[in-house]
């Protein structure tokens, strides 16, 4: 353990990997202005309430206000509803489960590039989901290298954006990240207006050909979705990837146990979304006052759920510190919960199987390189790898 907490040091804001975990549950940062709530129930209530707990979180940021239209992550009852059942013919448990040999396909031919020491965010954690989600919705997966520049810029600026108290770099930084959402935008806009006039077997089509009760998408809906698919859908499952070998080469009698007995991935897959989740927080903001964990919040206040947080609750799990690939139940909140479920859990789930289990395959001696240590990525709200050096 004391590995993983010494890969950590560029990233203090998440205390809960150090094992120093706040003595609240509910409370308001004066700095960044916003709430932080750590704990499993008081989450599990924001996200059971959509009425009182918003996913609109936008309209306290009106500069980003263009980008919601069709933004699942956005949209409350009843328009999310509307989408969610639109989007949801479009991607179905079928298109996901079809993918299966392409992504052991690709798998293989990434692990086929790898020498005896191998950069696994670069060379496999990255590329893999990016060009999974590319092909899926059809846009070229050679502008891969595009897409992370979009992406990177957008993560790397929203680090530093609070709502108040913002410096002149601050304000500097959300432009540059709603800059690199315009041209991810537009992008994406382009690639829409082809398929309309020229339909192709891919997911941007399903969307622009899909219809419930008499309703279709308009093109500004399909870009925002997409965008949340191709940055939601890759980014994430690299850092899930990465993630879970990481939590199994620092508990190498858990390691010994996957290896042995490949039908436990899956709950290790699990048990690493519960240990290390990925997307740490997800926001929220209140539509009139109201109580949570016994504190009082007025209406129009900005939350951050931490899951990463309550997904060590030790009131929710026993010995919430020590990672255990038999833990079951394992009902971590690393998708989120309610309404906004992670809507690509299931590819994201089949991705770490099939990268799991092939790695495992190829490379069985598969370690971290002792003398080139991880690195985490500096976003607060992402828990995730951005290099993991191994030896194979
Ligand atoms: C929603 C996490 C992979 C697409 C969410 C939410 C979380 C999450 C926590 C809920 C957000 C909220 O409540 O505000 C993750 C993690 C992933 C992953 C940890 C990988 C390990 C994916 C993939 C896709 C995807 C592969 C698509 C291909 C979405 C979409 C939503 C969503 C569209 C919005 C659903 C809605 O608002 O109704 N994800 N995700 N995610 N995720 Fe994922």
């Amino acid at each position: 353990m004391t590995a993983l907490a010494d890969t950590w040091g560029a990233n203090t804001a998440q205390f809960w990997l150090r094992g120093q975990r706040p003595d609240h549950e509910v409370g308001y940062d004066e700095k960044t202005g916003m709430w932080d709530v750590h704990g499993y129930p008081e989450i599990l209530h924001a996200l059971s309430d959509p009425a009182t707990f918003s996913s609109h979180t936008q309209r306290l940021v009106p500069e980003a206000s263009g980008f919601s239209e069709g933004n699942l992550t956005q949209l409350d009852p009843p328009d999310h509803h509307k989408l969610r059942k639109l989007v949801s013919h479009a991607f179905t448990p079928k298109v996901v489960a079809d993918l299966e040999p392409r992504i052991a396909e690709l798998t293989t031919e990434l692990m086929d590039g790898m020498g005896s020491r191998a950069e696994l965010v670069s060379e496999l954690a990255y590329p893999l989901p990016v060009i999974v989600i590319a092909e899926l919705l059809g846009v070229p997966s050679s502008d891969r290298d595009q897409f992370k520049r979009w992406v990177d810029g957008m993560f790397n600026s929203t680090n530093k954006v609070a709502l108040k108290d913002r410096s002149p770099e601050d304000e500097k930084y959300f432009a540059d990240a709603m800059e690199q959402v315009g041209e991810l935008a537009s992008y994406l806009a382009g690639h829409i207006r082809e398929r309309r006039e020229r339909p192709r077997a891919d997911l941007l089509t399903k969307l622009v050909e899909a219809e419930v009760d008499g309703v279709r998408l308009t093109d500004a809906e399909i870009t925002n979705f997409g965008m949340v698919l191709l940055v939601a859908g890759h980014i994430t499952t690299t850092m899930l990837l990465g993630n879970t070998l990481l939590c199994l080469d620092a508990h190498p009698d858990q390691f010994q146990a996957v290896r042995a007995d490949r039908s436990l991935v899956p709950a290790a897959i699990e048990e690493s979304l519960r240990f290390l989740s990925p997307f740490a927080a997800v926001s929220r903001v209140t539509t009139e006052e109201t109580e949570l964990g016994g504190v009082r919040i007025p209406a129009d206040q900005m939350l951050l759920l931490w899951i990463a947080a309550a997904n060590r609750d030790p009131r929710q799990f026993a010995d919430p510190n020590v990672f255990d690939v038999t833990r079951d139940p394992n009902p971590q909140l690393g998708f989120g919960r309610g309404i906004h479920f992670c809507l690509g859990a299931p590819l994201a789930r089949l991705e770490g199987k099939i990268a799991l289990n092939l790695l495992l395959d190829r490379f069985p001696q598969l370690r971290t390189d002792p003398d080139d240590a991880p690195r985490f990525m500096p976003s607060p709200n992402m828990t995730g790898l951005s290099r993991l050096p191994l030896l194979l």
